[in-house]
């Protein structure tokens, strides 16, 4: 069976909410098994009225895991060991109470526990009646969820229990199973193979030993990148300037300061098929650096700071003989975006840019990114969506243009 020797010593922990669609998991479990994935069962309290433990327990021949509170489950495995003891956890049937009580960080029972307490993958399968589903508040909770990193399957459009139609069914098994070898192994992954560069967050120049020349950039979209990219199966460096985000999963992760520092560690990680230059890169640094804490001495006029300009990634990896087959800039733009964006495309020689307007509120450090995607074939418009679904679009764009399709 191909992948199953990748996928086989894998552990999954699952979590079965309670809904009328709990009794599918049975299955699922079977499905897991049989491709020799270890499951761990928790169970909600609202889930053990749907199914037994007895018969999660027999299933996953584990033992189930149910109480927050239960001293035995504390003294031989806490709550914080159990959530780092997989390497990928799903949640099924996510209901709408589950969705809203992660997504607010709740941790008011074991599942919502583990949930908060984990940095390990997360894929929800959400199950609930239509109208819970279509609600605002869901769909809030869905954009915060994905924003947090979260993976999906389903629901699925179909008559439900409930007696109601439209999207709401839990996954059939078989879907839920496919996912899941899917996220335990992105080595077969479109694209399986393929090194890729991405840049992102800002640059700091130092000005002295204490002062930097910086921006605003958090890195987040570049982080959603690189981590959209390897999830699909990529060999991912990511060439990250001074943030705060968690590196994301199967990623390496390159910690730099400076402009010139990005650019040697970008040069030292080809050959690469493709590269994405996300990082609001400083256009120029102060030309000498101060060995000692420049004084503010009474009386005197403010040092005047000489600035030089710094390479420019982007163009430079564009234009090396050994350049990537695809590389991908961005553009933060506030007018005219689009046609700024031709020109940029141009002037750096990159084969596409990706353009976003920064003047809309909320962008720069927020979750949400308005992009157009700018190539020779002409400008694709995207909505409005969360920067990690602007990820995941573009890395799939990525995959289809070096598999032969649309450049
Ligand atoms: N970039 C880079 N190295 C630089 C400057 C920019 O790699 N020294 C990359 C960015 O990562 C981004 C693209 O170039 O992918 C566009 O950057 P931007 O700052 O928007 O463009 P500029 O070249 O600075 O042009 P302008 O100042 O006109 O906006």
């Amino acid at each position: 069976m191909e992948g199953a020797g990748t996928v086989s010593d894998r552990r999954v922990l699952l979590i079965v909410g309670g809904g009328i669609a709990a009794y599918k998991c049975l299955e699922l479990v079977r499905l897991l098994r049989g491709r020799g994935i270890a499951v761990r069962p928790v169970l909600t309290e609202a889930g053990s009225r749907f199914v037994t433990p007895l018969s999660l327990a027999a299933l996953c021949e584990d033992r189930v895991h149910t109480d927050l509170f239960s001293l035995t489950d504390e003294a031989e495995m806490g709550h914080i060991r159990l959530s780092r003891s997989a390497d990928l956890i799903v949640v099924a049937p996510a209901t709408a109470d589950l969705m809203a009580r992660a997504a607010a960080g709740l941790a008011n029972d074991l599942a919502t526990t583990l949930l908060l307490a984990t940095d390990t993958p997360v894929l929800m399968v959400p199950a609930m009646n239509v109208r819970m589903w279509n609600h605002p508040a869901t769909q809030r909770n869905l954009t915060t969820l994905r924003a947090d990193g979260v993976r999906f399957v389903g629901p699925e459009v179909g008559d439900m229990a409930c007696g109601e139609t439209g999207p709401g069914r839990m996954a059939e098994p078989a879907a839920i199973c496919e996912a899941i070898l899917e996220a335990l192994s992105p080595a077969h992954g479109p694209l399986a193979g393929r090194r890729a560069i991405v840049t992102a967050g800002p640059t700091a120049e130092p000005i002295d030993p204490v002062r930097v020349l910086t921006n605003r950039s958090s890195g987040k979209q570049g982080f959603a990148i690189a981590g959209a990219l390897a999830a699909l199966g990529a060999e991912v460096v990511l060439v990250a300037g001074p943030v705060s985000e968690p590196t994301p999963a199967g990623v390496r992760r390159v910690d730099v300061e400076t402009a010139r520092e990005m650019l040697a560690a970008c040069e030292a990680a080809l050959p690469a098929d493709i590269a994405v230059c996300v990082a609001a890169v400083a256009d120029w640094r102060p030309a000498e650096v101060s060995a000692g804490k420049t004084k503010k001495v009474a009386g005197t006029a403010p040092p005047e700071i000489q600035l030089v300009e710094n390479p420019d990634i982007l163009a430079t990896l564009s234009r090396r003989a050994d350049r990537p087959a695809l590389v991908v800039g961005f553009a933060a733009e506030t007018e005219t975006v689009e046609a700024h964006a031709q020109a940029k495309l141009e002037r750096k020689g990159c084969d596409w840019i990706v353009a976003n307007d920064v003047s809309r509120p909320g962008v720069m450090g927020g979750t949400a990114n308005t992009v157009s995607i700018v190539s020779a074939a002409g400008i694709e418009r995207w909505e409005e969506a969360p920067k990690t679904e602007v990820a995941a679009r573009l890395a799939a764009r990525i995959a289809a243009a070096l598999d032969g399709g649309p450049a």
